[in-house]
């Protein structure tokens, strides 16, 4: 990783502005976590060349081979009421595929933040949140792990995960990938803090869902069920038209949704 590239080319005003790097840590997520417990602002960003106890959502693993990907967590400290912060999650979902897109790579975004391109994730968000005695939010780390240079995967992942090398056959830039996402998040991010709310967001998440207009199945823990998906609401919530007609509001966090066909 080439740090001095990174601080020249990052064009926002706060995101990113402060990056630590490390050769290998445990996970990028738990070393924000004890820098924030510190005191470190809104805004730092620490990188790791390798992972050895990555994080994923829903208590997975995540890994992969060392030099290869974009680890990276970003530490920020809201004003707004924790309930918001699982919001986050599809802002940075939504940045990460606008920066793709300039680098020429049209991905889609399965929901709520699984970015996606040829129908297999190709980058993944595990959001953390820390909130105080007085109700108020600490610090919401955004844990993003983008598959860069990813050679290959698992044979049990082959048809579910992807790279942008496998994707072109040739190596990309993952500094340009970092600067180019921390450039879109602080966009974004602008836009939801004055909403408070996916509103200003909406139609370009929209633009990218996957599933909009596919039918999916929600892992309801008490009942599953079938619908199709009609787009999120101001909330962040996907919207599931069921087979009697009624609509259903899935929140991110509470259930999984797949889609009935393939990953996506
Ligand atoms: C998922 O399961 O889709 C979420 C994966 C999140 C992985 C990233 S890599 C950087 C950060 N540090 C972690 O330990 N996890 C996140």
């Amino acid at each position: 990783m080439n740090l001095e590239k990174i601080n020249r080319n990052m064009r926002g005003t706060w995101a990113g502005k402060t990056v630590h790097f490390a050769a290998e840590i445990t996970s990028t997520n738990d070393w924000l976590k004890t820098l924030a417990k510190e005191g470190a602002k809104e805004g730092t960003l620490c990188l790791a060349d390798h992972q050895s106890a990555g994080k994923g959502r829903l208590g997975r693993t995540w890994s992969e081979p060392a030099g290869t990907a974009v680890t990276m967590s970003l530490l920020l400290r809201p004003a707004f009421s924790p309930e918001k912060a699982a919001m986050l999650t599809l802002v940075m979902g939504l940045a990460v595929s606008q920066a793709l897109e300039g680098m020429g790579f049209f991905t889609t975004i399965k929901w709520p933040n699984d970015v996606v391109l040829d129908k297999k994730k190709v980058c993944g968000i595990l959001t953390e949140m820390s909130v105080r005695e007085d109700g108020r939010i600490d610090y919401v780390i955004i844990g993003v792990g983008i598959n860069v240079n990813v050679p290959s995967f698992p044979q049990e992942l082959e048809d579910k995960a992807t790279s942008l090398f496998l994707q072109t056959g040739s190596p990309c830039s993952r500094e340009e990938v970092i600067c180019r996402v921390m450039k879109a998040f602080e966009d974004d991010y602008e836009a939801f803090c004055r909403a408070e709310d996916m509103s200003l967001l909406k139609k370009a998440y929209e633009k990218r869902l996957a599933n909009l207009g596919q039918p999916v199945r929600v892992l309801d823990h008490e009942q599953p069920y079938e619908g199709i998906c009609e787009g999120i609401t101001p909330l962040g919530e996907l919207c599931v038209k069921k087979e009697d007609g009624t609509l259903s509001l899935v929140r991110s966090g509470e259930v999984s949704v797949r889609g009935l066909y393939s990953y996506v």
